[in-house]
């Protein structure tokens, strides 16, 4: 009987990939920097007093009343997915119902396509610094990470992309954030978009491409995207989380048709499916017709908050600091001079003047040399607190 058994002393066994895990940087961090009090430049959140709280709950309120479906298991909406063939288009990308995979935000459509692409120990193609959700879908598979630089003006170094398939590497995708990257905060140029397509088709090697801040742009539209380019080789990913809410979870992907059965397989294994409740609340919200208008406030908003931010940091940092310019999104990367060290300074930031960044190193996919940078965050301040924040970061700066 079990009872009886002796007691053996056998540690818990963890698969081996475990052990590599160190608690996430970036989580540990916001452990520290979202204490009350501390004016944080470091998550990417959007601003909560932006939520749609009120039109978001009409349309919820209306689904629990009048779908009987909405609280039960179901097949993805097909009205939900009507609505992001016309976002899409919004986009430049034309697509039809049947390419739309409705996910559990892109974070998930991450998941699932390396589940589909990469083997145990395969190859993936990311920047050197990156996106930390990417690394960690692909982290117990233990790939071999190749890495590309990216140039802070026009993006990802496509010609380093080609050097490596020209040179036999077939990684199992090529993971690209086309607009407003984050960290970076960088757009890629039209004619690396056209490149990096081309290569995709011609090598046969997918891309993933992470598109959460699309439709967040300030200084008049974004260039396409690459799946406007290419229907076949290029997996696009959309998300409500940063023009809705993050805590809807729920996001999309445009994939090929003959794909489809194969991605709601891997997706099940994770979980049977998105809420159904949430899918048909965002198709109501839609219906009702309020993303435009909102759309249109977050871009106002979001784009004063950013040129507010870049005009702080011309005034409180060193002349020799250099920072981007993002066209759209939540994040400006700044590289400050060599002798500063952002991972000593985040610690003096927090408890001298209650002001937090998120030190450039937590994005680093292979130890790339980044010590002297940070991401700056613009989207969840007021214009106020940003002008303040960036005023103490800069003392910072000046004492150290
Ligand atoms: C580049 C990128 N991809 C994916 C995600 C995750 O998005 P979602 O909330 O839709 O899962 C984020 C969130 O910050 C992101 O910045």
């Amino acid at each position: 009987m079990l009872a009886q058994a002796p007691v053996v002393n056998t540690p818990m066994q963890f698969a081996d990939w475990t052990h590599s895990i160190s608690r996430s940087v970036l989580r540990q961090m916001m452990a520290v920097v979202s204490r009350p009090g501390i004016l944080s430049f470091a998550g990417g959140l959007p601003a909560p007093e932006l939520f749609p709280t009120a039109d978001y709950a009409e349309a919820l309120t209306h689904v629990l009343a009048t779908d009987g479906r909405s609280l039960q298991y179901a097949p993805p909406h097909q009205q939900l997915k009507a609505h992001i063939v016309e976002l899409m288009a919004q986009r430049g990308v034309t697509c039809t119902q049947e390419q739309v995979f409705l996910t559990t935000g892109a974070q998930q459509g991450l998941d699932v396509l390396t589940t589909m692409f990469l083997n145990q120990g395969g190859q993936v193609m990311f920047e050197d610094l990156v996106y930390t959700g990417v690394q960690q879908v692909v982290a117990p598979l233990r790939p071999q990470i190749l890495s590309v630089s990216t140039d802070l003006d026009t993006g990802m170094d496509v010609d380093a992309v080609e050097a490596y398939l020209a040179d036999g590497a077939r990684p199992a995708y090529i993971y690209v954030i086309p607009d407003a990257h984050n960290p970076l905060g960088v757009s890629i140029s039209l004619e690396k978009r056209k490149r990096l397509v081309a290569l995709a088709r011609h090598y046969g090697v997918p891309i993933i491409e992470d598109d959460p801040y699309g439709f967040l742009y300030y200084d008049g539209d974004l260039e396409r995207p690459l799946r406007a380019l290419d229907d076949e080789w290029v997996f696009y990913l959309g998300s409500f989380s940063k023009i809705l809410a993050p805590a809807l979870r729920l996001g999309w992907m445009i994939a090929p048709e003959a794909l489809i059965p194969k991605l709601t397989v891997i997706k099940e294994a994770g979980d049977l499916e998105s809420s159904a409740l949430t899918q048909r609340a965002v198709a109501a919200y839609l219906d009702n017709g309020h993303l435009p208008g909102h759309l249109a406030t977050l871009r106002q908003a979001y784009g004063r908050r950013r040129d507010t931010m870049l005009a702080a940091l011309s005034q409180h940092f060193p002349a020799e600091a250099r920072w981007t310019q993002p066209n759209g999104g939540m994040f400006i990367w700044v590289e400050l001079p060599e002798q500063f060290n952002t991972a000593q300074l985040l610690p003096i930031a927090v408890e001298e003047e209650k002001v937090a960044f998120i030190p450039g190193y937590a994005f680093a996919v292979l130890g790339h040399h980044v010590n002297n940078c940070l991401r700056l965050n613009f989207s969840n301040c007021t214009p106020e607190m940003i002008q303040e924040g960036v005023r103490r970061l800069g003392r910072v700066l000046q004492r150290v």
